[in-house]
Parts: structure tokens; C-alpha cells; sequence
């Protein structure tokens, strides 16, 4: 017998896969070889990068008002972030894994898990300052600024080697 929660489970479940498949079988709107789920993602990325560099400004000028509006705007660079960690980056791994183990004698194994790992720690750091601050916020932040811009580089490197090139 399925209880009500559990229908309800099972549709979200099934609308979540079913765009996945749909994003990922769709040709990309960039004229790249990538599927759009893979162009929607770097355009997402990119105007994460845009709101980031907007919310460092705000951080650097020191008022009140400022840093407020600095803290607001992170929180937005993080959840956007994460929407495309969640909807593409991830499934997109967790279905290439085998491929990724494979790619030993090509740039794609250490591109794929230096651009993960890096990935990981600049939003998990990012989660992390939403909750608590912590140490000398200063070079925390300049730390998590870093590793996220060498994460997108790294991202549009895969982009250009997979999709490009
Ligand atoms: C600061 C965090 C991150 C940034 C800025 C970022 C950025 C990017 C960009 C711009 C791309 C190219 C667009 C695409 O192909 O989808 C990409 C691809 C990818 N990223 Fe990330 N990423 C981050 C975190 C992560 C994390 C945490 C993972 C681990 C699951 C990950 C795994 C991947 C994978 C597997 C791809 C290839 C997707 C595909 O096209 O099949 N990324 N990333």
C-alpha cells in the first residue's frame, strides 16, 4: 500500500530524473559539443563568477551597510552554486565515474578530480561562512575566493578540453 508521502516522493523523484535525462539528451545553445544541461551550467557558473567579484567590492568597502549587503551576496554566489553542483556537476560525475577512472593516460582524470576537489572545499567554505564565521575572516575569505576562482577555471578548462577542442 503506498502512503500519500510516499506518492508524493516518488513523482519528485521521478520530475528530478526526468530533467536531468531531458537537460542532458537536449544539444547545448552554445554551438559546443555539450548538452544544454552542460551550457546552461557554465553560463550559471559564469554569473556566479560576475555576483562573486560584485559581493568582494561590496566586502572590501567596510561599512556596515556594505558588509551586509557583502554577506547577502555571497549567500546568493553559494545557493546558485550549489543549484548547478546539485543538477549537473554532480549526476554528471556520479554517471562518468567509470569513464573519468579510465582517462588515466589523458589530462582527464587529474583535471576532473583537482577541479572537484578544489570545487568542494570553496563551497564548503562558503556554506560554512553563512553559519559561522570563524579564524582570521580575512584570509579565510581570501582563501575561499581563490579556490573558487581556480575551480572555475578548472571547470571551463574541462568545458574546452571536452567540449571544444
Ligand atoms: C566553486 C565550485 C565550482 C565551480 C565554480 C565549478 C565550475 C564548473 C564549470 C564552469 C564547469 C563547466 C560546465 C559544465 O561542463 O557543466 C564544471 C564542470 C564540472 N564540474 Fe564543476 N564547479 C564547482 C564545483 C564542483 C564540484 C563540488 C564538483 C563535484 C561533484 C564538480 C564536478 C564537475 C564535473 C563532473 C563537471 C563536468 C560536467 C559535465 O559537463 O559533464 N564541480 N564545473
Amino acid at each position: 500500500m503506498n502512503f500519500p508521502h510516499q506518492a508524493s516522493r516518488l513523482s519528485y523523484e521521478t520530475t528530478y530524473k526526468l530533467t536531468l535525462t531531458i537537460l542532458h539528451i537536449m544539444s547545448g545553445i552554445l554551438g559546443t559539443r555539450a548538452s544544454l544541461s552542460a551550457d546552461l551550467d557554465l553560463l550559471l557558473q559564469l554569473i556566479v563568477l560576475v555576483v562573486l567579484i560584485v559581493g568582494v567590492k561590496f566586502g572590501k568597502e567596510k561599512t556596515e551597510r556594505s558588509l551586509k549587503t557583502h554577506g547577502n551576496v555571497m549567500i546568493a554566489a553559494v545557493v546558485l552554486n550549489a543549484i548547478g553542483v546539485l543538477l549537473v556537476m554532480l549526476p554528471s560525475f556520479v554517471t562518468n565515474l567509470s569513464a573519468v577512472l579510465n582517462e588515466t593516460s589523458t589530462i582527464g582524470l587529474p583535471l576532473t578530480s583537482i577541479h572537484m576537489f578544489i570545487g568542494i572545499l570553496a563551497e564548503g567554505l562558503g556554506v560554512a561562512f553563512i553559519f559561522k564565521k570563524f579564524g582570521n575572516v580575512r584570509m579565510w575569505m581570501r582563501l575561499t575566493a581563490a579556490l573558487w576562482l581556480i575551480s572555475i577555471l578548472l571547470g571551463i578548462s574541462f568545458y574546452l578540453r571536452y567540449y571544444v577542442v
